[in-house]
């Protein structure tokens, strides 16, 4: 089907359909434009939450939709594909144990470790952090919670993101330390897991030496999940909405070079906004997702027989949701 087509026969769905359309910021442009709700993985949490139509259909990654079921089970949500976002399968259960277990043979107690996990981890990982007292964040609010965490006066042990991780420490003027890099962990206030994202690892102090070289006076602002090497000789580090604020507040000459993913620097503005790599960063799991499966997806709702409806276990909801409730009370 042609996309005009398609989305004439989405429009006549949705008509008829108690069904919300959400897409993160990294979706592609036919499918981001399709959307009732957009925003970061904050926002959409929050809004979908307050939402009232019975269906969300989802259009992001895995660890998303989940979160949404789980702070709001009352809900059907959808995914128009369960795409799992990279980072977020660097982790599981034995992953996150072993990880607990890597600190005790280093002397460090469970009882002495505040975990955090990343929004970007799957619920069995967040169920996890809550049932040891811990909290999830995302990229807008990682420095709030880990400064709250830390007054527990106990050591974080953060995942899966090391990079997210390092660079909050750094920000704080923290030591931290990644398992497996070595490092002694009692020397550290935060231990980072060795997670990253790949799209946001494309990024390098090289691109950023590059453009400020081919135009000097240039602004860099990049995602967190960018190594801490590129954080640092950055002008600004900012979550996906902090980095839109940026760029939208720049004086329409200044010349903005952003690493995060190719989508969302994309659409920011017309004039004056680079990508800050020679490869195009874009996410592969984001971009799986196509007008197509989103209208494959109203008509699954419509017979009632949707094969990719998000369920999650009573338990591991139950715990999962305290950790995501403990970060949406701050
Ligand atoms: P945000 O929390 O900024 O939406 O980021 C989610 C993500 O996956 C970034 O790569
Ligand atoms: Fe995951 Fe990276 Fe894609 Fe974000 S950009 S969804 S962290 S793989």
């Amino acid at each position: 089907m042609q996309q005009q087509e398609l989305k004439k026969k989405i429009a006549e769905l949705r008509e008829r359909l108690p069904v919300t359309i959400v897409a993160h910021y990294y979706q592609r442009d036919e499918v981001f434009e399709l959307a009732d709700i957009t925003g970061d993985s904050l926002e959409l949490a929050r809004r979908c939450k307050a939402d009232e139509r019975e269906w969300v259909l989802f259009c992001g990654v895995g660890f998303m939709g989940q979160s949404v079921k789980v702070i709001a089970p009352h809900k059907r949500v959808a995914m128009p594909r369960i795409a799992c976002c990279a980072m977020a399968r660097m982790i599981d259960q034995q992953c996150y144990d072993d990880s607990v277990e890597f600190l005790e043979k280093h002397g460090i107690k469970e009882s002495d470790v505040m975990p955090i996990t990343y929004i970007n981890s799957s619920a069995e990982v967040k169920a996890s952090v809550a049932k040891m007292g811990g909290m999830v964040c995302t990229s807008s609010n990682a420095y709030k919670i880990i400064e709250q965490g830390l007054e527990s006066g106990k050591k974080i042990l953060f995942v899966p993101d090391r990079c997210l991780g390092q660079n909050i420490a750094n920000m704080m003027g923290l030591r931290s330390c990644v398992i497996g890099d070595g490092k002694d962990p009692n020397k550290a206030d935060i231990i980072c897991y060795n997670g990253f994202c790949s799209v946001h690892q494309l990024f390098t102090v090289d691109d950023v030496n590059f453009y400020r070289k081919r135009y000097p006076g240039i602004k860099i602002a990049v995602h967190p999940e960018c190594d801490p090497s590129v954080v640092a000789v950055s002008d600004f580090c900012g979550s996906t909405s902090q980095l839109i604020k940026y760029v939208n507040e720049l004086p329409e000459d200044q010349k903005v070079a952003v690493g995060t993913e190719y989508n969302l620097v994309h659409r920011m503005r017309d004039k004056n906004t680079y990508v800050l790599s020679s490869t195009k960063p874009e996410c592969p799991t984001m971009n799986e997702t196509t007008l197509e499966d989103v209208y494959n997806t109203l008509v699954a709702i419509e017979k009632n027989e949707v094969p990719t409806e998000i369920f999650v276990d009573e338990e591991t909801a139950k715990w999962a949701n305290i950790a995501l409730e403990r970060m949406l009370a701050l």
